[in-house]
């Protein structure tokens, strides 16, 4: 972390997720684990389980489990191989099983410190953990940090499908300290990026144009862009969760382009080919580009969309990735989605930057089409 971005830090800023007695605090800033008490008041239990990945470890691990000590808490740590491969029921099975081996009783704290894949499982095993027991997220990525990490989401993948088995299960706090950002890898980072214009593209235009104006310097590592969009995203994304926890109207705006993303995933197979956000790249500019083919969306606001996720070196096509991917195995995949009602598929659609709406009314052959063409 460069010790003078965090030392010309603006304070910390907090924001609610209003879950009543779910709700928790998101706190976001540079350089949170130099606070006197970034755990605040909320509780650890005697023990901290920290589950952390071999990328992340080096840098941050010792930080977090001398800041757990100094909150009273015994820490011990498990370091998971990096990828998606440890998102995975025999990944599940060996977190569980470290957890009651280290003795973890259910007023103890699990902390998941890392990006969405670390999220994602340890956050369901916290869920499963003796019915339950205190997670902490310290997402360390910038999807992690305006996305997964928030919301209670958590999952691991199947063969049939990415995070097809899973649980909502909120967690007691986010830390989102966005100094850990700098460590970050650019390919992870224009992918955590992807996440981020989805807020824009959902219902806050201006915030797309703010991201068309200072996306470039965000990327570049500008830390006053990345703490003002990880915070606009978690005050976006807190609203949402707040008002549909569990995803049976309005939350699913946040599956923007997931439908087509979580296809091209599973079809890519998940071993580091294509990384999830750029994945939803592609998604949201297939969306849009459905949108357009059914006459809902100004073709010049499809334009800016893709223009903008490539200049931000983003795919926008399933070819850019490299990848060959087969149309019958993609709307395979499709039929898997977690929206699907009846054997329908659910849509996120839009007409226009900023506007978009849930559908359940897509013709297939609409979505083959606008596949095809970005097959070629
Ligand atoms: N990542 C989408 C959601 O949390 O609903």
């Amino acid at each position: 972390m460069d010790s003078n971005a965090v030392e010309s830090a603006p304070p910390p800023e907090s924001i609610d997720v209003a879950l009543g007695a779910r709700g928790y605090r998101v706190v976001v800033g540079a350089g949170l684990f130099g606070l006197p008490t970034p755990f605040g008041d909320i509780g650890l239990g005697r023990r901290a389980a920290i589950i952390t990945d071999e990328n992340i470890a080096p840098l941050y691990l010792a930080t977090v489990e001398a800041a757990l000590a100094a909150a009273g808490a015994e820490t011990t740590s498990m370091i998971l191989p990096p990828g998606e491969a440890s998102k995975s029921f025999a990944g599940l099975e060996r977190i569980l099983g470290w957890l009651l081996d280290a003795g973890m009783e259910r007023g103890d704290s699990v902390v998941a410190l890392g990006g969405g894949v670390v999220g994602d499982v340890a956050g369901l095993a916290a869920s499963l953990m003796k019915r339950g027991c205190r997670l902490i997220q310290i997402p360390t990525t910038l999807l992690a940090q305006v996305d997964s990490s928030v919301g209670g989401k958590t999952a691991i993948d199947m063969p049939q499908g990415k995070n097809l088995v899973g649980a909502f299960y909120q967690p007691g706090l986010v830390l989102a300290d966005t100094a850990m950002l700098d460590s970050l890898p650019p390919r992870e980072m224009r992918a955590g990026y992807a996440e981020v214009v989805k807020y824009g593209l959902i219902d806050k235009p201006e915030f797309f144009a703010w991201l068309e104006e200072n996306g470039a310097s965000l990327l570049a590592g500008n830390p006053q862009a990345r703490r003002y969009a990880v915070s606009a995203c978690v005050r976006a994304k807190a609203a949402i969760v707040a008002e549909d926890e569990r995803e049976q109207g309005r939350r699913a705006l946040l599956n923007l382009g997931h439908t087509f993303a979580h296809a091209l995933e599973a079809a890519a197979g998940y071993g580091g080919e294509l990384l999830h956000g750029e994945a939803v790249a592609i998604g949201m500019t297939l969306a849009f580009e459905l949108s357009a083919r059914l006459g809902r969306c100004p073709a010049a606001d499809v334009a800016r969309v893709r223009d903008h996720l490539r200049s931000a070196g983003l795919p926008v096509r399933p070819a850019d990735s490299g990848i060959s991917f087969k149309l019958d195995i993609l709307l395979a995949h499709m039929q898997q989605d977690k929206k699907a009602k009846a054997g329908r598929l659910t849509f996120i659609l839009a007409k226009g930057i900023g506007k978009s709406f849930i559908s359940d009314d897509v013709d297939m052959d609409d979505v083959r089409m606008v596949l095809e063409a970005g097959l070629e």
